[in-house]
């Protein structure tokens, strides 16, 4: 494969854009990251004309796939009418409403434009709500790239404390030096250490957000009740219980995590999946906690929320979905799975350690003797990342682009004949590492 056009662009693109990129994460694909001329379906193909069956979906934004048609019919067809009012329309409340019958929490929301912005408000809801000022996050999730939350998303170990007691490790340079102050680093999936935690900050933390499935550390699932037992400590506590559903939204059910995993938390953010690739976020919480964004008490605004293009392909995506929920869900868990339990077959076959974990809309491969990936510090000191890097590379080489922070994401139109193809590049390039 000849990557000759996308390594021309990427060295002018490094005298005009910090980085050649616009995402950090874009910069570490291999042998160069690339530069693409047209997306369809499951499929992309990039500047040097080669084509992939892409897993990267945007990154998870691509429900359906890239540039499906009747988003881009619904965009045309409301866009006509103007972009931005900086006031409301009625699509906005048709998009509540459906938003409304498929999420559990219920209650009201409010429209943002990416997932970081909507993390910020929902945890200065939780402080303003509480009247407290810290809030806890747990090591491998990541909630945006602003101060407030860039710590212990995947920090080195030697930064990030003892197991049971472990302390806020920043991701970046720059960053305020006291936000650390207003952060509790507990370990997921551990709810013994959380209570003491619990106990330790009694009266400080104002709520507790998470990655109800940790979709940014290996997809791990959380443990049988775990979930049930952080709502009632929260609620012992007098803290509120934020689920970060950013990536799990609209792409594991139409209800999300909360749905699937039969608990509901007080606030709840979405992003990626709820529109088809268009930037949109949403917060959906109890009332009697919304009305501080209501009223004014609470803080929020952005010139592009709510703007028509992104409320248009909202609301096809959502009406999509909700013409037959279980129908489209079951679909795309299926075709996870089977590429799942190909992927595991392949490793079988070519001897090689990898692990695929999650549900099936998405989920994750890593390189491990372990059977199983319960926690950030043991994807820290049991998976090999460089061979997992390799094995993007390998594959890429191989007409399959894959994220490389090793999460896949499932489109509605991935077809068969991708999975299969996927299946046998897998196996060619775990025989190749
Ligand atoms: C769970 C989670 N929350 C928040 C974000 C931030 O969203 P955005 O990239 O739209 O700012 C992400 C992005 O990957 C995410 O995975």
């Amino acid at each position: 494969m000849n990557f000759q056009r996308s390594e021309a662009l990427f060295r002018r693109a490094n005298d005009l854009v910090a980085g050649g990129v616009s995402s950090q994460i874009r910069r570490g694909e291999r042998p160069v990251p690339l530069f693409f001329v047209r997306g369809k379906g499951g499929k992309l193909w990039d500047a040097d004309g080669n084509e992939y069956v892409d897993y990267v979906q945007g990154m998870g934004p691509n429900i359906f796939g890239h540039a499906p048609d009747f988003i881009i019919e619904a965009v045309e067809r409301d866009m006509k009418n103007g972009f931005v009012y900086a006031g409301q329309f009625e699509r906005e409340l048709e998009v509540a409403e459906l938003a409304l019958s498929m999420v559990p929490l219920g209650g009201l929301v409010r429209f943002a434009s990416s997932g970081t912005e909507i993390d910020q408000l929902v945890l200065r809801l939780a402080r303003g709500y509480t009247g407290r000022p810290k809030y806890l996050k747990f090591e491998g999730h990541y909630h945006g790239w602003t101060d407030t939350v860039l710590y212990s998303v995947h920090p080195p170990l030697d930064q990030a404390g003892p197991d049971d007691a472990p302390v806020p490790a920043g991701e970046s340079q720059g960053m305020a030096p006291g936000s650390a102050n207003d952060i509790v680093i507990a370990p997921w999936n551990d709810l013994a250490t959380l209570e003491e935690i619990f106990e330790r900050e009694a009266g400080q933390i104002a709520g507790v957000i998470m990655e109800p499935i940790l979709a940014n550390t290996n997809c791990i699932l959380p443990k049988p009740g775990y979930l049930e037992g952080v709502r009632d400590l929260c609620h012992r506590h007098g803290s509120v219980l934020i689920f970060d559903e950013v990536i799990t939204g609209f792409r594991v059910s139409a209800g999300g995590a909360q749905a699937l995993l039969g608990v509901t938390p007080d606030l709840a953010t979405y992003a990626k999946s709820m529109a088809g690739g268009f930037p949109i976020a949403m917060l959906v919480g109890k009332p009697e906690i919304m009305k501080l964004v209501a009223d004014g008490t609470v803080y929020h605004g952005g010139s592009f929320n709510s703007n028509v293009m992104s409320v248009a392909a909202a609301h096809a995506s959502l009406s999509h979905i909700a013409a037959d929920p279980d129908g489209f869900y079951r679909d795309l868990t299926d075709k996870g799975l089977q590429l799942m339990d190909g992927l595991r077959s392949a490793a079988r076959r070519a001897e090689a350690d990898l692990l695929v974990q999650g549900i099936g809309p998405v989920f994750a491969t890593s390189f491990t003797t372990k059977p199983e990936i319960s926690d950030y510090r043991e994807q820290a000191r049991y998976c090999d990342e460089a061979k997992h890097r390799k094995f993007v590379q390998l594959m890429l080489e191989n007409g399959i682009r894959l994220a490389t922070n090793g999460r896949w994401h499932m489109a509605s139109t991935h077809t068969g004949e991708e999975i299969e193809r996927t299946i046998r590049a897998a196996e060619k390039s775990l025989r190749a590492l």
